[in-house]
């Protein structure tokens, strides 16, 4: 009899193509995906645990799905992901209707814990986890996401990813090549290359190498990866991105503080200069670059001052779009134990001061684009307006275009008719 699955996944793109390999897992064991949470025989939650919000999250979803335990106490309920790996077996303790707990490297072992053959918790160390592929079922058909390297090994102060998906590790670029290659021949036209700080990516050979050796695959159209970090993005990789023609116009490089004080306490391993000098290396070499970032408002011991030059930071560097979060201390950081930590409100409103200032910044960019041509990636129909179809810039920013004859996964020239805040509005033109 076919069982079946519901998977819920929260947070980062690493735990969305998490579950697409936990999915790979099981349907080798006879499983398909359900989207009706009452018919599914396993539910698995891939928890994020970066900030507190993301855990609320959870927790609370979890507490909703115990009835349905009462009900059908046959169904088997899994705790994956960051949260898995940080609380252990005390998942239990608080969820006694959880039935078995794995972390990020241990997808592996799916296939002995939904079978109940082996002891409930796996949240060991897996120093295999970069050589030891795992099947993938993948959500989408055009673009797909492709892990190169597993871990941190950064420790930024305020940071749980190093103590929930351990050190670095990166994958043979042989195995990343023949995935790649099996992509395309299946129809597949972008890849995300995926990782937690890609630069310090090391096998047989570095990360531009990596992205030249991936630019030879036929049928593949893009490239892109993510998360770059400012310390370890070298003249080699901007280099790569301005000659590899599949390599995408876009870079995402979090700032996290415009304050080198600041900076310092996060141990990011770079000034406001540095990173402004990388800025303008990657504009100079590569034209018409997009560049995105993160920023985190009041960290522990943040003044007006250090908040003020990050505003000034945004206002000078003019990124495409930002992520900006609220400081959350994760237990176990550096941070969490430092000095000076802000009230909520401080946050917020810093936060809401940042988010302004940006979207302003955001739209004026946007709309500095109407009237020029852009290639898009058709993706299919627009989620928000079913008229439309949709698809993304080389630079990464969502087009939606009237909905006409095109098939997904096309390549298309389209007129910029209108810049928004989140999205730019087009019309297909002749190539
Ligand atoms: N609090 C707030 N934001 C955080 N991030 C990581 N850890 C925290 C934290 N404790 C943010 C950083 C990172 C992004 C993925 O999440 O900006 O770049
Ligand atoms: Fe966290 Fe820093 Fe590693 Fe990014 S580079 S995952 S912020 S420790």
């Amino acid at each position: 009899m076919v069982k079946t699955v519901y998977i819920y996944t929260f947070g980062c793109q690493m735990n969305v193509h998490d579950s697409e390999k936990m999915l790979g897992v099981l349907q080798k064991e006879g499983y398909s995906q359900t989207d009706n949470l009452h018919q599914a025989d396993l539910i698995i939650f891939n928890t994020c645990s970066i900030r507190q919000k993301a855990e609320q999250k959870f927790y609370s979803e979890l507490g909703r799905i115990k009835p349905y335990k009462k009900k059908r106490p046959e169904i088997r309920i899994a705790v994956a992901g960051c949260i898995a790996q940080h609380e252990g077996k005390n998942i239990f303790k608080r969820a006694p209707h959880v039935d078995f707990i794995f972390g990020p490297q241990n997808i592996h072992k799916l296939k002995e814990l939904a079978a109940g053959k082996t002891v409930p918790v796996a949240i060991e160390d897996n120093p295999d986890i970069a050589i030891r592929d795992l099947p993938v079922k993948r959500k989408g058909s055009i673009k797909a996401w492709v892990t190169i390297m597993y871990g941190c090994n950064n420790f930024c102060s305020y940071c749980i990813v190093p103590f929930t998906r351990g050190r670095e590790r990166s994958r043979p670029s042989e195995n990343i090549y023949s995935e790649v290659k099996e992509l395309a021949g299946k129809g597949y036209r972008e890849i995300t290359l995926l990782g937690q700080n890609v630069n310090s990516y090391n096998s047989d050979i570095d990360f531009p190498g990596l992205l030249r050796k991936l630019n030879r695959v036929g049928g593949i159209e893009r490239i892109r990866f993510v998360t770059s970090h400012p310390r370890d993005l070298s003249d080699g990789l901007i280099h790569a991105v301005s000659g590899l023609s599949k390599v995408c116009e876009h870079i995402h490089l979090p700032m996290q503080s415009g304050s080198n004080n600041i900076l310092r306490l996060m141990k990011r391993g770079y000034t406001y200069d540095d990173y402004t000098h990388k800025i303008s290396s990657l504009r100079e070499k590569v034209p018409g670059i997009s560049i995105t970032s993160d920023i985190i408002t009041g960290f522990p011991g943040e003044t007006e001052d250090d908040h003020l030059l990050t505003i000034k930071a945004l206002k000078e560097i003019e990124f495409d779009g930002i992520f900006a979060f609220k400081f959350s201390p994760r237990p176990g950081t550096k941070a969490a134990g430092m000095k000076g930590h802000l009230r909520d409100d401080m946050k917020s409103k810093r936060l809401s001061e940042i988010l302004e200032v940006q979207d302003d910044i955001t739209t004026k960019k946007n709309k500095s684009l109407e009237g020029t041509t852009q290639e898009i990636l058709v993706e299919g129909e627009s989620e928000t307006d079913k008229e439309k179809l949709t698809g993304r810039t080389r630079t990464n920013k969502i087009v939606n275009i009237p909905k006409i004859d095109i098939v997904k996964g096309k390549l298309i020239n389209v007129e910029i008719i209108r810049g928004r805040q989140h999205s730019l509005e087009g019309r297909p033109v002749e190539k």
